[in-house]
């Protein structure tokens, strides 16, 4: 059993986290924790979801550092799957900004652990002039991005609503291409 560092975001579609990615991950057999960034969390918290994944996974969500000398309550993670990422938390990673529990695991395995990134972006964020160094700058640092026209075409803001169903089967398949290499 290898454990899968899931890190979620505050993009649309991350409430089907639990049953896109996570249930079909612990039928597969692995260990799966869940850190949520802060603005997640309260996505997560209002929809059920906080505890529906923690039945289901056995482990605590995480989205706050702990306390100095409490145990970390988490094992450590063979594999990251960052799923859905904002533009925002896309780009905190990408400079190497740790300023929450989700960012700091990332910024932490993203060189040493085979990561899958998903960007779950618009048209719009990805004209942003900072946009092509940061995804240049996650390549280097050696994560697996979930993007292109062929999983991911970019929609303009707000075209397709918020409903668009994220790319879990391809997210799955990358985990699994890169699983037995942990
Ligand atoms: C309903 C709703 C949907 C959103 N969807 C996205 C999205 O798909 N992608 C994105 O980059 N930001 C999206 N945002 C904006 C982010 O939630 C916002 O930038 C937030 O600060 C991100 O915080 P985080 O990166 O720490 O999770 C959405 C906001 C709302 C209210």
């Amino acid at each position: 059993m290898r454990t899968i560092g899931v890190v979620a975001a505050a993009a649309a579609g991350a409430h089907t986290l639990r049953e896109g990615l996570v249930q079909p991950l612990v039928e597969q057999g692995q260990r799966v924790t869940v850190t949520l960034t802060p603005t997640a969390r309260t996505w997560f918290d209002h929809l059920g979801e906080t505890a529906a994944l923690e039945d289901l996974t056995g482990w605590p969500v995480r989205s706050a550092p702990r306390v100095w000398g409490a145990p970390r309550p988490h094992p450590d993670p063979d594999l990251l799957v960052a799923a859905p990422l904002t533009a925002n938390t896309c780009a905190k990673l990408a400079l190497g900004l740790g300023d929450n529990q989700a960012l700091t695991v990332l910024c932490e395995g993203i060189t040493v652990l085979p990561t899958v990134v998903f960007p779950r972006v618009n048209a719009a964020h990805t004209r942003h002039p900072a946009w092509e160094e940061h995804l240049r700058r996650l390549r280097a640092a050696g994560a697996h991005l979930v993007q292109g026209d062929d999983v991911w075409p970019l929609d303009e803001p707000r075209l397709n609503g918020t409903e668009r169903p994220l790319p879990w089967s391809h997210i799955i398949e990358t985990v699994q291409r890169l699983l037995p290499a942990v």
